[in-house]
């Protein structure tokens, strides 16, 4: 059994003293999530307050980038070791904003997503495909490049340590979310195509699903066989919606 993961990905919002209402919102909440994992992708530059806030907590936290370097010359990158000094968790790596917006190459993302398991953190690497690459008949094309591109340089095995977020870019921020059915085929090509190489990764795997999953959408989504929870945006800033979604993952 796969236990559900929500996790939040902040993007670039809050304040510290935003922040400080949602974390309390979210603990406050807690109890009535069963079953969920629940955690927060915070802003680098409020790790130290999330760290402090969900200690002695069953929150996780992480970022939502990471470089792919140790250390040095690399002006504007944050590493690894200081992801660890916050004992972070998690770290989004290839976010379709990252990808889109700043450059990032599956390449790139795929070495990302290796620094991070080498220096003991989780990535939660994100796929999915343009709203023309969908139009195109090209959906499964997309996903296949970007996962094959972490299995290549990094093996079938990495997965193990790794969490996939299935996020097509259409549905981010649009409110326009992939109907279950939509979701659930993709999902299951993603496992799909793991399980090619090896069965029982496949199988333990969770892959996340992203782009406008709110209260509303959440249960239908997760209920899905192959939705293992969700990535979470805008519904994640607002602590009775990012509970009611955590609550929804069973
Ligand atoms: P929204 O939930 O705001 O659509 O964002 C999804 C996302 O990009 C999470 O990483």
């Amino acid at each position: 059994m796969r236990q559900p993961l929500i996790a939040g990905n902040w993007k670039m919002n809050g304040s510290k003293a935003s922040i400080e209402s949602l974390l309390e919102g979210i603990k406050q909440g807690m109890d009535s999530v069963q079953q969920a994992e629940v955690a927060v992708c915070a802003p680098f530059v409020y790790l130290q307050q999330v760290s402090e806030s969900l200690k002695d907590t069953k929150i996780a936290y992480g970022a939502q980038n990471v470089s792919e370097q140790d250390n040095g010359a690399y002006t504007g990158e944050v590493s690894t070791t200081m992801l660890n000094d916050f004992a972070c968790q998690y770290v989004i790596v290839g976010h379709s904003e990252r990808r889109t917006l700043y450059g990032e190459t599956d390449e790139l993302v795929a070495t990302k997503s290796a620094k991070a398991q080498a220096d003991g953190l989780t990535p939660i690497i994100c796929i999915g495909e343009l709203l023309e690459e969908r139009e195109a008949g090209n959906t499964e094309a997309v996903v296949a490049r970007q996962l094959d591109a972490v299995i290549n340089a990094n093996g079938v095995a990495s997965l193990e340590n790794a969490v996939i977020a299935y996020e097509p870019v259409w549905a981010i921020g649009t409110g326009k979310t992939a109907t279950p059915e939509q979701a659930q085929a993709v999902h299951a090509f993603i496992r799909g195509r793991i399980a090619e190489q090896d069965a029982a990764i496949a199988d333990k795997v969770r892959i996340l699903y992203g782009g406008s999953m709110k209260p509303a959408n959440a249960e239908e989504l997760v209920a899905q066989q192959d939705i293992d929870g969700g990535l979470i945006g805008g519904a994640s800033l607002k602590a009775e919606d990012f509970l009611a979604i955590c609550q929804a993952a069973k």
